[in-house]
């Protein structure tokens, strides 16, 4: 029988999630994005995005192959015949033969990729894990959502006026709606949000990209994010709401094509009500998540990737969800030269 190698017990001859599934997994996948990260801030401030993506795509793509695991991509860089890496049903991981766990994985190998092309802040490489079917297979549109802290669960409504959201948020926080901070993507379709956000009196931190990390803070108590309201990439809302489910947030979201090709995709992949609204409990169903991310430019969630004369030093969140587990996790890589010499470099 094969062995699982990280715990060197036999492995389960099933696709059914081990009791160690998140345990075993998350590890591994935190080499992914610290890999990816390292590769994608070399080309920091290069002003080329797609360069930046590609570098952080080829790099989680070759770590992943060495996880024990039968993973399947259900969120990436696109459709087969558009991303050579990291495209949606692309099999990844050790693949040995059925001895591994099934894993579905959605990745966003660089997010905020602009960020990263102008070494702007926030930029991050993550992805979100779980059993086959534990995650909604989102096609490449948008997604108009709420996402808000763990006292503000079940609050707030996508159909709500948006002053009443506000001022359930800030009365469960026990604050007033002017002590609130919001986060919206800066875009010409937030006109309406925005206005009436600053009309109900919250304040507002605009952002030019790169909303998956404020939605991971909007749901850890105390980080000076209260929601993140607007709409965003779909790929990006599933893999927050991994974010969510992991720290006991909440958020929910409703599925927006903008153009008739989005509106097809839509469903083509199967979603038969485009005016659903999800809760974060169904856009990520599964019961064991693992969520990870690294930080490539400096962030308020995470620290970007640092290089110093013998190595790299990386910030880098991994939570597991059945664990209840949320571990900021900072790594020295060092070179391997002979003459390294071990050393806490400056924060
Ligand atoms: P990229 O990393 O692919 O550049 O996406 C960044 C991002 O800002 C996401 O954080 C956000 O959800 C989405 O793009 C918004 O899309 P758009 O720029 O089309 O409004």
């Amino acid at each position: 029988m094969a062995t699982n190698v990280l715990t060197e017990e036999p492995a389960m001859m099933t696709h059914t999630p081990t009791a160690n599934f998140e345990t075993d997994l998350a590890m591994e996948f935190l080499r992914v994005v610290e890999e990816s990260a390292i590769a994608s801030a070399k080309t920091m401030g290069q002003g080329d995005r797609k360069h930046a993506d590609e570098v952080a795509t080829e790099a989680m793509r070759r770590v992943m192959d060495s996880v024990p695991m039968d993973g399947t991509i259900v969120i990436g860089e696109g459709e087969r015949d558009e991303a050579p890496m990291l495209y949606i049903g692309e099999k990844v991981g050790k693949q040995d033969g059925g001895s591994y766990p099934a894993v579905d994985i959605a990745v966003d190998p660089l997010e905020g990729t602009n960020l990263c092309a102008t070494g702007s802040p926030g930029a991050i490489t993550v992805l979100a894990a779980s059993e086959r079917g534990g995650l909604l297979h989102a096609p490449d549109c948008y997604m108009e959502k709420i996402v808000v802290g763990p006292s503000c669960k079940g609050v707030v409504d996508l159909e709500a006026p948006v002053s009443h959201n506000l001022h359930v948020i800030a009365k469960v926080l026990d604050r007033d709606v002017a002590d609130l901070v919001i986060i919206i993507l800066d875009r010409p379709r937030h006109e309406k949000l925005i206005n009436e956000i600053r009309k109900a009196g919250a304040r507002i931190r605009l952002i030019s990209d790169g909303d998956l990390s404020p939605g991971v803070a909007a749901s850890m108590l105390g980080s000076g994010v209260h929601a993140v309201m607007g709409t965003g990439g779909a790929p990006e809302g599933v893999i927050t709401a991994a974010a969510v489910r992991c720290l006991n947030g909440y958020m929910v979201g409703r599925l927006v094509g903008y153009t008739p090709e989005q509106g097809e995709r839509m469903k083509d992949m199967g979603i038969s009500d485009p005016k659903r609204i999800y809760t974060a409990d169904e856009l990520a169903p599964g019961k064991n998540i693992i969520f990870a991310a690294t930080g490539v430019t400096e962030g308020t969630l995470l620290k970007g990737v640092r290089f110093f004369g013998d190595g790299v030093r990386t910030t880098s969140l991994v939570m597991k969800l059945s664990k209840g587990k949320v571990r900021f996790i900072e790594s020295i890589h060092l070179d391997k030269r002979p003459d390294v010499k071990v050393r806490i470099p400056e924060r």
